[in-house]
């Protein structure tokens, strides 16, 4: 057993994720990761290169050329790709497009997932994205599938694109999350979904605060 302690937090696109693991690590004293970013920064080396992203072994050919780096930089988790910090470029929407279709091919998976273990195996860690608490840390000590209704999600989406300044509207925004939790949750290779042993926390009605809150309350509880 390690260690360590691993929280998985796993859940739909726009469930607040990445912000309510983040503020719960740094509440909790842990390390946080967005394994979304490995997958956007495959994403972004394919996109660059005009691969055609619904063929496997196009991408699968790519993997030899990708190096990938998880580095903090002042608390802040960065990503670099081919020692390049691609922190910024992999959040553009038409990468996340990118990210969710690598993300089927099993081969790219399995590329990432020593990457992600060996960050748990060395650190107290929240671990965000599709498959923590099924496949990379299927023993996680806490367990956590985070939801919200998809019209709550696009809202929150669709704010944090309009003040970046992206010309988006509503329904563009909710059409292209509805596709992505689609393609995510019906795919083969580890499809998006709450493990057995996770607790499902529902932030709908909730805000920011509160499902932060309520977050580090279940791990609390849990450890
Ligand atoms: O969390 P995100 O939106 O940054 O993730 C981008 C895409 O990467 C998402 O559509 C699905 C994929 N992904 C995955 O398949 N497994 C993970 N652990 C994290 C992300």
């Amino acid at each position: 057993m390690s260690k360590y302690i691993s929280v998985a937090i796993d859940g739909p696109v726009g469930a607040g994720k990445s912000t309510i693991a983040r503020a719960a690590a740094g509440k909790l004293g842990f390390v946080y990761v967005d394994t979304g970013a490995l997958y956007r920064a495959v994403g972004l080396y394919c996109y660059r290169k005009g691969i055609d992203m619904k063929r496997a072994s196009a991408v699968v050919a790519q993997l030899d050329e990708i190096s990938l780096e998880i580095k903090r930089i002042n608390g802040t988790q960065h990503v670099f790709l081919n020692e390049k910090d691609v922190s910024e470029e992999i959040r553009l929407p038409e990468i996340s497009m990118a990210a969710s279709a690598v993300s089927s091919v099993p081969e790219v998976r399995t590329a990432l997932l020593d990457m992600q273990r060996i960050i748990a195996e060395n650190n107290d860690v929240i671990m965000d994205g599709r498959d923590i608490g099924t496949v990379v840390l299927p023993n996680a000590d806490v367990k956590i599938f985070l939801t919200a209704s998809s019209e709550i999600r696009a809202k929150r989406r669709y704010d944090e694109l309009r003040a970046k300044g992206r010309e988006v509207t509503f329904e563009e925004v909710l059409d292209d999350l509805n596709k992505r939790d689609y393609d995510d949750s019906h795919r083969a290779a580890a499809p998006l979904r709450a493990a057995e042993d996770a607790v499902v926390a529902d932030t709908s009605g909730l805000d920011f605060e509160q499902s932060v809150e309520l977050v580090c309350g279940l791990i609390k509880e849990r450890l």
